[in-house]
């Protein structure tokens, strides 16, 4: 896992958790509207994909338990994971690009209501994404996957000094690249061909030589209003428009972007989609639905865009209307870590990976309440407007302190905990009954990242080797994890 360097080790602050009566005075547990619904308080579980779902996109059991879970610690809000919007194969991540879908998405959202006693909100991010190859054998890519042309002929000839390469048949020049020192493969290909190579093939919503690339901006409106007319079928109480790291639509709001075709370069014509997107799915759900949006407060990569391009979004987007902005921060392929032969390049592995999901081994800044100069810059942008619209902040946010302080400084209106729910869905339900010294902390050092990567059931280390074998315990398919934190029984009734 990538960290700073030189690094700094950090351990989980000590803390001071509220009595009962402070927590009931407490910001973090006041309600607040979102949209059309009003979440009882500004606790929120942001996206986090379990690998739960079925081969072809399905809830499954494992899925509604996991939410389930997570719901019995009543936050004011859960977002059901990254879920596909289009009717393809995408492994075991959940889908919602066609009504047969429907039925599970409808059991989970009664899962969620019945564990939180109706109290928690439940949104469901939905997502596109372009395609992304596994890193392919040497002798795979240029026997097969490598368009062999007049350019590479060219070069060979330049390198060789021998124009008899000008006219040599594709199989002598496809054995000469397979079996060439990397010299020489690096001046015959050109960047995106090295990239293939080294880190498998991956689309870019720039690469618009490709007609499905060109046309994203005829498709994606109608996917996800379908997609959010689903949600909105199924019972959810609002979408998540998944705007942010790696995917299709941040890529579009990114200052990579310079497609010539009205949909990218200035910072108003990289939002256009995004907000072509919006009002699609806002007129097929209508005016009384939650839609909200998630997208990067800063990309943390070369040439991408920054704190500034994101408060220019986060006023668009307000104005638009849009219900709710939910900043997250990097998590590009762009500076992703080379995978393994055999493997798909994962954009959670270099620089803008570690910002999006900060652990303890960090800079001086440290992981805890790391991105906040961001969603307050998001926030002042909206109130520069004068409009209201909440803004979610997230990253390495675990103690009750931080999220009251988060508040009242104003840096956000809802806080976001993705791992130290994860490490203990029950600590809001413990700091709001005075109960927070048995709040299981996280410690920040990203086991269940690890497992994300891998594509592995994700559990948390501090629980899942507990009472393997006591009854009704739900283990990972390798037999050595238990799926779910152990229930809290002393819990408020
Ligand atoms: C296992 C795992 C899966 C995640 N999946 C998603 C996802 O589907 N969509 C998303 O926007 N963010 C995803 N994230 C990022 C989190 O929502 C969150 O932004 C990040 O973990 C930082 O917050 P934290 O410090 O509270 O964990 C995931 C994080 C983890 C640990
Ligand atoms: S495995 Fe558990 S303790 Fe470790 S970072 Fe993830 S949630 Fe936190």
């Amino acid at each position: 896992m990538w960290h700073p360097e030189p690094v700094v080790r950090h351990t989980i602050p000590e803390t001071r958790w509220p009595t009962r009566e402070e927590a009931a005075r407490a910001l973090l547990f006041q309600p607040v509207r979102v949209g059309r619904v009003e979440l009882e308080s500004r606790t929120w579980v942001p996206a986090m994909v379990p690998w739960r779902a079925t081969e072809d996109g399905f809830v499954t059991r494992e899925n509604l338990e996991w939410y389930g879970r997570f719901a019995a610690g009543r936050p004011g809000a859960i977002v059901v994971e990254a879920t596909g919007i289009r009717d393809v194969p995408s492994g075991p991540l959940l889908r919602i690009g066609h009504d047969r879908f429907l039925p599970g998405l409808r059991e989970l959202v009664e899962t969620v209501r019945r564990e939180s006693r109706g109290r928690t909100r439940l949104f469901i991010q939905v997502i596109d994404f372009l395609s992304v190859k596994r890193r392919p054998e040497k002798s795979k890519f240029f026997g097969r996957f490598l368009d062999v042309g007049e350019r590479h002929r060219r070069a060979l000839a330049e390198l060789t000094g021998d124009e008899g390469w000008l006219s040599l048949g594709e199989p002598a020049v496809r054995a000469f690249l397979r079996d060439a020192p990397d010299e020489v493969v690096e001046r015959v290909l050109d960047g995106r061909e090295l990239e293939a190579l080294r880190y498998g093939y991956r689309e870019r919503v720039t690469d618009t030589q490709l007609a499905h690339v060109r046309e994203l901006p005829r498709v994606l409106p109608g996917l996800f209003a379908e997609a959010a007319r689903r949600a909105r079928e199924a019972g959810f109480d609002g979408v998540e428009l998944h705007y942010a790291h790696a995917y299709t639509m941040a890529s579009f709001l990114s200052r990579r972007n310079d497609r010539a075709d009205g949909y990218g370069g200035s910072p108003e014509a990289r939002a256009r989609l995004p907000l072509e997107v919006y009002r699609a799915v806002r007129e097929r759900v209508g005016a009384d639905y939650t839609v909200g949006v998630r997208f990067l407060g800063d990309e943390v990569i070369e040439g991408g865009s920054r704190v500034g391009d994101a408060a220019f979004y986060a006023a668009e987007f307000a104005r638009a209307g849009l219900d709710f902005l939910s900043v997250s921060k990097g998590g590009k392929f762009e500076d992703a870590k080379q995978p393994k032969v055999g493997h798909a390049v994962y954009p959670y592995t270099g620089p803008s990976g570690y910002e999006c999901m900060p652990t303890v081994l960090s800079d001086a800044l440290g992981p805890f309440g790391r991105n906040l100069s961001l969603s307050r810059a998001v926030r002042d942008a909206v109130r520069a407007e004068g409009l209201e619209t909440p803004v979610v902040a997230a990253g390495g946010v675990g103690t009750f302190e931080l999220a009251e302080e988060i508040l009242r400084r104003g840096d956000a209106d809802i806080v976001g905990a993705a791992r130290q729910s994860l490490a203990d869905p029950d600590w809001f339900l413990k700091a709001r009954a005075g109960r927070g010294a048995d709040v299981r902390r996280c410690t920040y050092t990203n086991y269940c990242e690890a497992l994300d990567q891998s594509h592995k059931q994700v559990t948390c280390k501090l629980w899942d080797r507990e009472g393997l074998k006591d009854p009704g315990v739900a283990l990972s398919s390798d037999g050595r994890r238990r799926l779910l934190p152990p229930r809290w029984t002393d819990g408020e009734k």
